[in-house]
């Protein structure tokens, strides 16, 4: 907890900080990348960098956690922290390179806000910064124990053993052992992070959504090409060759119980949802499910036939689908045409509600589960980013 008189500072500087967060967030960038290069080159994504993504995460979580120190919310907490720390330890993020953060924030806050800074002001978001930064470092240390790996050590090779087209432009890639040996299992729902050498040098890593049961034994994960990672492993990478990725974290996970599940994805959002449907489907689950899935076309749904097959496996599986074009077809049964609508689908009492799709997607499909009395806490989702939702606590 923040000590009362850290409390009254933040209390006073926040309006301040707040409205100068993000030229803070973007200044700290340069500062660090000025003086670790290498950072910015083999682990920082550039694209983020370029678009303004990952300031716009860091900002939202600084301003956001502050916020929280005043007024209380440890769900919040919880939820906005979890979020990062699951994706710093799939990128193998190590307790020290936290001291070199602080460095350059901290020299950035001073240059943006200038006399603003007095020493108690300093001292303040010092203490801040500090507690956001071992909370993480502690949830880090507990996931990379779970893992049964040391802290940062989460890369390993693994041999591509089979590569299919699951749309016109999704590849899935079936990754298996080097030496035969299991690999790690994981929780419906989780990713692992992949790093490549691009031909200029750099080493560029992204996270993709594990789209297979952990039953299988192997990992599967489904690439839409889209920019420089994905379109580099779709162009170059083949069965046998071998590949650097992390151990699967993430903390969108299919939670074991039993209340009725409302599946919602859209384009390339489906990853999670298939492996989270093959999880039931080979566990003969019970459970009431509703399977909703929103895509360009029949062309563009990934994993089109897969998803049938899946529904069909699970006895208490309904499936509503939409396509913007569906081109020649008509509509039939679960197959619509347009933009998901909640408007027809039934939820059921007690639906926990998993997200995952553009962002403006899962907004609507959120207000839309909200006005239907789904309650906030049982609405979970991932984004294909860096998350500036949970932060912005919508
Ligand atoms: C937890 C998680 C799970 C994920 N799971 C999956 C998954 O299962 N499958 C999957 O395919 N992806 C998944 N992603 C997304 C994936 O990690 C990558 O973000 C995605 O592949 C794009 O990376 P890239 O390097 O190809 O594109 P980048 O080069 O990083 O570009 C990102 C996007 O921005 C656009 N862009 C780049 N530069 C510019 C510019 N200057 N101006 C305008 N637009 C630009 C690109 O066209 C692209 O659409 C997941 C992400 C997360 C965080
Ligand atoms: C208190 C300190 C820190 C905070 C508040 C913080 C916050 C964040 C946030 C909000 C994200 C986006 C999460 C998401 O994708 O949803 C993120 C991602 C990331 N963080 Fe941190 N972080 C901190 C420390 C560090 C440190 C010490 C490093 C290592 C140098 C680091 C490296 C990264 C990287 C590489 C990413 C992914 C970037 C991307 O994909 O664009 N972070 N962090």
């Amino acid at each position: 907890m923040l000590s009362p008189t850290s409390t009254d500072v933040i209390r006073a500087t926040l309006p301040v900080v707040g409205a100068a967060i993000s030229d803070i967030t973007t200044l700290f960038y340069r500062k660090m990348f000025d003086a670790h290069p290498e950072l910015e080159r083999d682990l920082f994504n550039r694209g983020n960098q370029k678009q303004g993504e990952q300031q716009k995460a860091l900002a939202g979580a600084i301003a956001a956690f502050a916020a929280l120190q005043l007024e209380p919310d440890q769900a919040r907490v919880d939820l906005i922290l979890s979020r990062i720390a699951n994706k710093h330890a799939s990128l193998g993020i190590e307790p020290a390179q936290y001291a070199i953060v602080h460095t350059h924030l901290f020299a950035a806050i001073v240059e943006v806000l200038g006399d603003a800074v007095t020493p108690e002001v300093a001292a303040a978001w010092d203490e801040v910064y500090w507690l956001m930064a071992e909370t993480l470092i502690s949830m880090e240390a507990g996931l990379y124990a779970s893992a049964g790996v040391a802290a940062g050590d989460v890369w390993r090779d693994v041999r591509v053993r089979e590569r299919r087209h699951e749309s016109a432009d999704t590849v899935s890639f079936v990754l298996t052992s080097v030496d035969g040996s299991p690999l790690p299992t994981f929780a419906p729902g989780q990713y692992l992070s992949v790093a490549v050498r691009l031909p200029d040098g750099a080493r560029q890593i992204r996270q993709y959504s594990l789209s297979s049961a952990p039953s299988s034994g192997d990992w599967r994960i489904s690439v839409k090409r889209s920019g420089e990672v994905s379109n580099f492993l779709y162009h170059n990478v083949f069965e046998e060759d071998i590949v650097s990725v992390s151990t699967p974290f993430g903390d969108l996970v299919l939670q074991d119980d039993d209340a009725p599940l409302l599946l919602v994805s859209a384009g390339i959002g489906c990853t999670p949802m298939i492996g989270i449907l093959s999880h039931l489907a080979d566990t003969e689950d019970n459970r009431r499910i509703s399977v909703l899935h929103a895509d360009r076309s029949a062309s563009s749904h990934a994993h089109r036939a897969e998803l049938t097959e899946l529904v069909e496996r699970l006895p208490f599986a309904v499936m509503h689908r939409w396509y913007e074009d569906l081109g020649a077809r008509r509509p039939e049964g679960s197959l619509r045409e347009g933009r998901a609508d909640l408007g027809e689908v039934t939820i059921a009492p007690g639906t926990r509600a998993y997200l995952c799709g553009p962002l403006p997607f899962m907004l609507g499909m959120r207000e839309a589960l909200l006005a239907k009395d789904v309650p906030a806490e049982n609405i979970h989702y991932e984004v294909f980013g860096p998350d500036s939702w949970s932060a912005a606590g919508v």
